[in-house]
């Protein structure tokens, strides 16, 4: 991705930063600084607000109400997916399957399209540095089926060495599941490549697109990915919203994934019969609230300017980067060529859960932990890790704040 060309002069995140409620307001008697973008981007008010009056004057239940307020809430909550397939450039309206989030659409795909495939001794195919919702859910159906889960290796510096690729995807590969950018290192893979020699031997492709959506376009048609998943969350919407897209000619394939109302077109006591897409995949009475607060974070990303957005992480990335190597004692893990602006760090001094209680202390929230990817942990020969991560809302102030931050620890402890 080139960023030289965009004029970053033209964009103020102090402007946009202003939009977000949250991000005026004070932790520990501090200014929030907030670093945890990848575990959940914050809100603007436009979308706290639309979920606000969803709920004080249009309340009702989708897509079964004759009344006003049911067509209503019915309208909107099916105007995200539209967004949604604008969004992500999908084909077709009934690609766009909603879920809770990513980790439920990735255990849809399990259920349903491995369930349907999968024979003992098949494989499905991963990468050394998935989230657990790219693995367990791949593991639980492979040892229902008798299959087996391999795993594309990475290198010292957290890049997929794909050489190892070919010789990973035989006849018995399945399906391809892998990140398009790691929450943990940052490194954006090239996912474009893998589904290409995927597609040459007909192997299918999930990408989990969770920490990609919030950083850059994605375009699902351009990738030619077969499923791609992701959560309103960390796209500056609401919880308890995800997207499945899915090629429809594959998604027509898929038995039901739950069982209940608005998935059926006939019941009796004798026999089921099943609704079209998308609405055989949504049983029940979805999240109407979030759906209709996701489409209003879709308006708000399309209103700012994407290309200097990406452009400005880029070089709050670089930025920061630059300043942390002059950290005594820090180590950066994940240092891909192609990275997104997440920085996870170990510091000689403090354990990451005592960085990150420092720094909370002084208003700074970032995340510590294994961030849902143990085996990647284990991969670096660490516990933990402390993880910075930043959205175009962050500014240089912010990084410097973390600095001054990890400086004080270094005092501390060191
Ligand atoms: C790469 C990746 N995949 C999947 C997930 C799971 O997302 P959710 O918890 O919103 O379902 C996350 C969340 O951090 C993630 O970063």
């Amino acid at each position: 991705m080139t960023h030289s060309a965009v004029n970053l002069t033209a964009f103020s995140a102090e402007q946009i930063r202003k939009e977000f409620p949250i991000l005026q307001t004070r932790v520990n008697g501090k200014p929030l600084i907030y670093l945890d973008n990848a575990a959940t981007a914050q809100k603007p008010g436009v979308v706290i607000d639309r979920m606000n009056d969803y709920y004080r004057n249009e309340n009702a239940n989708v897509h079964r109400g004759i009344h006003t307020l049911s067509q209503q809430a019915t309208t909107d909550y099916e105007s995200t997916r539209k967004k949604v397939q604008a969004f992500i450039h999908a084909a077709d309206e009934e690609e766009i399957i909603f879920t809770s989030g990513t980790t439920e659409s990735i255990n849809l795909v399990a259920s349903t399209f491995a369930r349907t495939i999968l024979k003992p001794g098949d494989e499905i195919l991963i990468s050394a540095m998935e989230h657990h919702s790219n693995i367990v859910p791949w593991q639980m159906i492979l040892e229902e089926k008798g299959g087996v889960l391999k795993v594309i290796p990475i290198n010292d510096n957290g890049e997929l060495i794909l050489d190892e690729l070919d010789s990973l995807l035989s006849s018995k590969t399945k399906l391809v599941a892998v990140s398009h950018m790691s929450n943990t290192l940052g490194t954006i893979n090239p996912v474009k490549e893998i589904i290409k020699a995927a597609h040459e031997k007909g192997i299918p492709v999930l990408v989990d697109a969770a920490q990609s959506i919030p950083h850059f376009p994605v375009d699902v048609q351009d990738l030619d990915c077969d499923f791609l998943a992701f959560s309103g969350h960390k796209l500056f919407g609401p919880t308890g919203i995800g997207i499945l897209y899915g090629k429809k000619a594959l998604l027509d394939t898929l038995p039901p994934y739950h069982g209940g109302g608005d998935m059926i077109k006939t019941v009796t006591f004798e026999k089921t019969t099943y609704n079209d897409l998308p609405f055989r995949l949504e049983a029940g009475t979805p999240n109407i609230a979030a759906g209709i607060g996701l489409g209003s974070a879709i308006d708000y990303v399309n209103s700012i300017d994407w290309k200097s957005a990406v452009a400005w992480e880029h070089e709050l990335l670089t930025y920061t980067t630059e300043k942390m190597l002059e950290v005594p004692g820090l180590r950066i893990i994940g240092t891909a060529a192609n990275k997104g602006s997440v920085i996870s760090f170990v510091m000689k001094s403090a354990h990451a859960s005592d960085i990150g209680m420092i720094l909370d202390q002084e208003g700074i929230a970032i995340r510590t932990g294994h961030h849902c990817t143990q085996p990647l942990m284990k991969r670096f020969g660490v516990p933990a890790t402390a993880r910075a991560s930043f959205a175009f809302y962050n500014t240089k102030e912010d990084a410097d704040a973390l600095i001054r931050g990890l400086l004080k620890i270094n005092d501390l402890f060191g």
